[in-house]
């Protein structure tokens, strides 16, 4: 994972910001035309603000880059909003749970507009997914053939199917979320011969209508190099399958800070539609992918209220806020990098070199291990962590009985709630005694 080692005194640079951020009168940060710090006294802290202009505008890009087909991977965030938002820009949605896919359907997304993915999908979660007329179901392993030809014959229907191969390239991405090496607890191996022997067992199939192959490299990937090697084994592959469609997962990288570039989706669908044209995959076959975090990652940050400082002489300074690794895990999992700014100053320099951490009884509850803050940083003051929007909210939990905290979608100067907060009482609703 991308992380940086000196931390960067300069202001956040703009570009990790949502699209429609902006300074307002007092110089503070606005998105969507309102005001960061206006958000949090109406919704309170920990809040996820996401830009709405700029989600709709990542899902058209995706889909002017990979045509009508391509997904939305909704593990990156999901709720019924963003299922909608997603819809109505032409995308399809990838659900990879019973979860996902019945928020999807609670959003009025048409069930032949969702793919289904997962290593071990139950028959309850395959059942759920032929009575909801999944358009795509993409099978993991020889068992889920078993279970899937067995609801088929039941019901007397055939049900196109994809298969996931794994290509056996190495992502270069952090190992708990690089999937397309040989190792892989997904898909079928192309080069054991698993992935081939799948094939011909589906085409002898009268129940399982093999219409497409997947592949899935990782996730957090910046070189299009790794995108076109992985097209280029898939592509040989499906070539002489004469099969019409063929997915190549998500994975396109995002900056999450100073000095860290991104390609766009354009890029993305270029190195992998002439990565596939070389190997002769014919320019008919319909090419998508599913990009999770490319469509929903820069869209959205937290705001955290700063509520102890704690300076250790020749140590370091601890900020602590009102959240943490239950809303962000991402550092402690991935020791993944984040940046941080001021609400009421995100454009002041950031000379103070601090350690972000939550509220969490651990130590390793931290958010950024080496964070800069303006000089001036005080408690009570509104912190905004950028690039928070994939796998922020959907990783998050409730460790310590910290209730989740609340998601708004900013655009146009208004402010809508999309998930509220946890209450204490939420907590105990599931609790029988
Ligand atoms: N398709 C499949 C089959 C996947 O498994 C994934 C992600 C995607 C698409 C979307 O990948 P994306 O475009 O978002 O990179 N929790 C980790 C990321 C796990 C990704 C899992 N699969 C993180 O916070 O970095």
């Amino acid at each position: 994972m991308a992380d940086h080692v000196l931390p960067s005194t300069a202001p956040v640079e703009w570009s990790l910001l949502p699209a429609t951020a902006a300074t307002g009168a007092e110089g503070e940060l606005t998105i969507g035309g309102v005001a960061v710090q206006a958000l949090t006294q109406e919704f309170g802290t920990p809040l996820f603000i996401y830009d709405e202009a700029h989600l709709r505008a990542r899902c058209r890009e995706a889909v002017e880059a990979f045509g009508p087909e391509v997904a939305y991977a909704s593990k990156a965030f999901l709720c019924t909003a963003m299922a909608k938002l997603a819809h109505e820009e032409g995308m399809r949605i990838d659900v990879s749970t019973a979860g996902e896919l019945h928020v999807a359907l609670a959003a009025g997304v048409p069930g032949s507009r969702l793919v289904l993915h997962g290593n071990n999908k139950s028959v309850e979660e395959l059942t759920m997914a032929l009575d909801a007329g999944v358009g795509r179901i993409i099978i993991d392993s020889t068992d889920e053939i078993d279970r899937l030809e067995a609801l088929a014959a039941e019901r007397k229907v055939t049900i196109s199917v994809w298969i996931r191969i794994t290509p056996g390239v190495h992502a270069h991405t952090h190992a708990f979320i690089s999937t397309g090496q040989e190792d892989s607890k997904f898909g079928f191996s192309v080069n054991s011969g698993a992935a081939q022997a799948a094939v011909v067992r589906l085409n002898g199939s009268s129940q399982l209508d093999l219409v497409g192959i997947h592949a899935h490299l990782g996730s957090q990937v910046f070189d299009l190099d790794n995108f076109a090697e992985a097209a280029k084994v898939v592509g040989e592959f499906f070539a002489p399958l004469g099969l019409h469609e063929l997915c190549l997962g998500g994975g396109l990288g995002e900056a999450y800070v100073n000095g860290e570039y991104t390609q766009s989706l354009a890029k993305w669908a270029q190195a992998t539609r002439s990565a596939l044209r070389a190997v002769g995959v014919s320019p008919d076959v319909e090419v998508s992918a599913e990009p999770g975090r490319s469509i929903v990652a820069r869209a959205g940050v937290t705001a955290y209220t700063v509520g102890t400082i704690k300076d250790l002489p020749e140590l370091r300074t601890y900020v602590s806020v009102d959240g943490g690794m239950s809303d962000n895990p991402r550092p402690v999992l991935y020791g993944s990098g984040y940046e941080t700014l001021l609400a009421r100053s995100p454009k002041a320099d950031r000379p103070r070199t601090i350690r972000l951490v939550g509220k969490h009884c651990e130590s390793g509850d931290v958010l950024v291990t080496e964070g800069s803050v303006p000089d001036d940083l005080a408690i009570g003051d509104v912190l905004v962590t950028p690039v928070t929007g994939a796998y922020g909210y959907s990783m998050a939990s409730n460790y310590n009985k910290v209730p989740r905290p609340a998601v708004v979608f900013v655009a146009n100067g208004k402010a809508r709630l999309v998930v509220r907060r946890e209450q204490l009482s939420d907590l105990l609703t599931l609790d029988v005694g």
